[in-house]
């Protein structure tokens, strides 16, 4: 199992990248996980498809019935089993909501161990992560084997991707690489500022992503993005990406 989690500041791209790089992947292989860990979720909308049940709902259904559960372990096994939503290409899975008030200790540590568990059945999982690097922190996601860091050109896109590279190595997160990704790069001033950024900070340049009039125009008719062309530029460096990630390219 190669779990890939996607980030960076707000706005950058990184659920257009994680949703696009769940279709090149599934296209190789049937076991992939699809993560959207945004409480703000959108990757179900990326990905043109719809959920029921979301993770956190599972979590607020334990706290309101915990006493009366007998077996919690397999009662949340369970329930998990049905959040986990199966589509034609991939599974998806939305973390949903954060916690409410109180002490959810108990129930995070139980769906920890679960997670880890039903993650092993898929020879991918793809982590839309919430902006920043909360979900790392917060150890929801234990380990990513390939960290990807999405920035704009903005100053506080390269600050954000700056300050993730520093907490996962703080974190002492055990990933086997971190990379960037450079996303809305028109121009050649803008590709200069990103290739400077990544040999500065040291980071592995993954890809430099255009903008993307098509990538606009599909949002603005609130159409899946992985309904993007084969001819777009944009898909074609994000099916390089998934290429790179997975040996097949080579
Ligand atoms: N290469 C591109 N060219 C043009 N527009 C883009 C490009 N990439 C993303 N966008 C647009 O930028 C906006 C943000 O993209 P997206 O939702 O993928 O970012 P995000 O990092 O997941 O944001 P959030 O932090 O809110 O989850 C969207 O409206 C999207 O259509
Ligand atoms: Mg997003």
């Amino acid at each position: 199992m190669v779990v890939i989690a996607v980030t960076g500041k707000g706005g950058t791209g990184k659920t257009a990248v994680a949703a696009l790089l769940v279709r090149y992947i599934s296209e190789k292989t049937s076991k992939v996980l699809a993560v959207d860990a945004d409480p703000d979720s959108n990757l179900p909308d990326a990905l043109g498809v719809e959920v029921e049940r979301t993770l956190g709902d599972v979590r607020e259904l334990f706290q309101v019935s915990r006493d009366s559960l007998h077996d919690k372990s397999s009662w949340l096994e369970g329930k998990i089993f049905e959040t986990i939503h199966e589509f034609e290409n991939f599974d998806l899975l939305v973390m949903g909501r954060p916690e409410g008030e109180g002490c959810y200790c108990f129930v995070n540590n139980l769906l920890r161990g679960i997670l880890k568990k039903f993650m092993r059945h898929y020879d991918y999982v793809i982590v839309d992560c919430e902006a920043g690097l909360e979900h790392f922190s917060r150890k929801t996601i234990e380990s990513a084997d390939y960290i990807i860091v999405v920035t704009d050109t903005s100053r506080k896109g390269l600050k954000t991707a700056r300050k993730i590279k520093e907490l996962a190595k703080e974190l002492e997160l055990n990933f086997r690489e971190i990379f960037l990704v450079g996303n809305k790069v028109a121009g050649d001033e803008a590709k200069r500022v990103i290739k400077d950024f990544a040999k500065k900070e040291n980071f592995v340049l993954l890809e430099l992503l255009p903008y993307d009039e098509r990538v606009v125009e599909l949002d603005l008719k609130g159409e899946p993005i992985v309904n993007l062309p084969e001819t777009s530029e944009f898909a074609r460096r994000v099916r390089f990406i998934a290429e790179v990630l997975t040996g097949w390219g080579e």
